[in-house]
């Protein structure tokens, strides 16, 4: 089952959003499509409708909304675990060593990449993201 990578608008604007593919290329992982574009606030809501409760959410809106992203529909071997074991966990602060976001996150939300959690998030978010392509 193929997953979704998704770099952030800060590294994007940092211009470090080549290094993030590199790190995946690296991994083994295949890009089996790529898009740079920005979120507009109902694609946003959609995507990120699961934490649509939390009182973080007009905030992650906001955030995501704010500039262009990259995101990448990767395949590989056990993909979907693989690289949300890359991409370490939500929190920068509690990302193990190594991993994207103890690299790249600064954080809670600005946590550099977000990747699916589960074929179902994979399909849906793919879905949103690669709508037309
Ligand atoms: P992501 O993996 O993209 O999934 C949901 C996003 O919401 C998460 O990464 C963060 O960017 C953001 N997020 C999660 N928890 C919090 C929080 N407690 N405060 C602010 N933003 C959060």
């Amino acid at each position: 089952m193929n997953t979704l990578l998704m770099i952030k608008p800060e590294v994007v604007e940092k211009g470090l959003f080549g290094e993030i593919i590199s790190i995946i290329l690296r991994n083994r992982f295949t890009v089996a499509k790529m898009i740079m574009f920005t979120f507009d606030k109902k694609q946003a809501e959609r995507f990120y409708d699961i934490h649509k409760e939390r009182e973080f959410f007009p905030s992650l809106i906001e955030y995501i909304t704010s500039g262009p992203v990259v995101a990448l529909e990767l395949q590989g071997e056990d993909a979907i675990r693989r690289l949300r074991d890359l991409v370490g966990s939500t929190d920068p602060c509690k990302a193990a060593p190594g991993t994207i976001r103890y690299v790249y996150g600064s954080s809670i939300q600005a946590n550099a990449v977000h990747a699916s959690d589960s074929p179902e998030a994979a399909k849906k978010e793919l879905a949103i993201v690669f709508s037309g392509f």
